[in-house]
C-alpha cells in the first residue's frame, strides 16, 4: 500500500491531499494508493523522511519551511532541484530519497505558450522566485527580476540569469509572474510592488503565485485590462500533477486534480 503526503509545518491549510486524493481515485489507485499530510517541525524533518523513506511512503511532496533542507538531506537530487536549490518532491526507492522540483515545470505547464523569447518580469527574489526565475530562463525567457530588497535580486540573477531591475516599465512584458508574499496577509499589491491597476495592457500575461483571499486584485486589474491571468491554485495543480507522474509514472488527471483544489 504506497502511501504519499504532503510535509509541511504547518500543513493543514494545505490543498494537496484533497487534489492528490482525487487524482488517485480518478486514477482508479485510490484502494491501495493514499496521500496525507505530515506536520514536522524543523528539527525533526530529516528523522521523519528518513522513517518515511524506510517504511511504506512511496514519496512525498514538501511544502514551507522545509524544501531547502528537504534537498541537503536527499540522496541524490534533480538538476532542478539542486540549480534552485530547494525541493518540492521526494521520491523514496529502496530506502532511498531522490530530490526533486517540480514547481519549475509546474510553472512552465501552467503557461499556454513557450516563454521563449517572451520579455518576462519577475517579482520577488525568495524562494518561490528561485523556481520561477531557473524556468523561464531555462526556455529562453529574457527575464528581469525585481525585489523589495534589490540586493536579492541581484544576488538571484547573478545565479541563475536574468537582469535584476530597478523601476520596471510595466507595459513592456508579455510576461509577469508575481512570486512575492505580497496579497498572502491582504496587502495591496499596488502599494507594495512595482505595478499599478491600470497599467497592464491587453496580451500580457499575468501570473500570481499567492494562492488564497489575496490573490484578488492582482490579477483582477489584470483581467480588467484585458490580460491572460493564471492564479496559484492553478500551478498548484500543475506542480502536483507533475510529482503524481513521477511518483505513480501514470499520466496525472489534471481536470480532476483541478476541480478538487479549486472545490
Ligand atoms: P518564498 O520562499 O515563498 O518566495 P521568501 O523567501 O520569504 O518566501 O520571499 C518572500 C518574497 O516576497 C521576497 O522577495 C520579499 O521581498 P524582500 O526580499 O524584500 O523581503 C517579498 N515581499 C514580502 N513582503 C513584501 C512587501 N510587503 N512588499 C514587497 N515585497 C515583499
Amino acid at each position: 500500500m504506497p502511501r504519499l503526503a504532503v510535509i509541511g509545518f504547518p500543513v493543514g491549510h494545505s490543498r494537496s491531499p484533497a487534489m492528490q486524493n482525487a487524482a488517485l481515485a480518478a486514477l482508479e489507485i485510490g484502494e491501495e494508493w493514499s496521500y496525507g499530510a505530515v506536520e514536522v517541525a524543523p528539527a525533526e524533518l530529516e528523522a521523519k523522511v528518513r522513517e518515511m523513506a524506510a517504511g511504506d511512503y512511496a514519496g512525498a511532496n514538501v511544502t514551507v519551511p522545509h524544501k531547502e533542507a528537504a534537498l541537503a538531506l536527499a540522496d541524490e537530487a534533480s538538476e532542478a532541484a539542486r540549480s534552485i536549490g530547494a525541493a518540492n518532491t521526494l521520491s523514496f526507492a529502496a530506502g532511498r530519497v531522490r530530490a526533486d522540483n517540480t514547481d519549475a515545470g509546474g510553472l512552465l505547464a501552467a503557461l499556454p505558450t513557450t516563454p521563449l523569447d517572451a520579455r518576462a518580469l519577475v517579482l520577488g527574489a525568495g524562494g518561490a522566485a528561485r523556481a520561477v526565475v531557473w524556468a523561464l530562463v531555462g526556455e529562453g525567457a529574457r527575464v528581469e527580476v525585481w525585489n523589495r530588497t534589490a540586493t536579492r535580486a541581484e544576488g538571484l540573477c547573478a545565479e541563475l540569469g536574468g537582469k535584476p531591475v530597478s523601476d520596471p516599465g510595466q507595459t513592456e512584458y508579455d510576461l509577469i509572474v508575481n512570486t512575492s508574499s505580497v496579497g498572502l496577509r491582504g496587502e495591496d499589491p499596488f502599494a507594495e510592488l512595482p505595478l499599478s491597476a491600470a497599467g497592464f495592457v491587453p496580451g500580457q500575461l499575468v501570473v500570481d503565485m499567492v494562492y488564497g483571499d489575496g490573490a484578488g486584485p492582482l490579477l483582477g486589474a489584470a483581467a480588467a485590462a484585458g490580460a491572460t491571468t493564471i492564479d496559484g491554485l492553478e500551478i498548484l495543480v500543475q506542480q502536483g500533477a507533475l510529482s503524481l507522474e513521477l511518483w505513480t509514472g501514470r499520466a496525472a488527471p489534471v481536470a480532476a486534480m483541478r476541480a478538487a483544489a479549486r472545490g
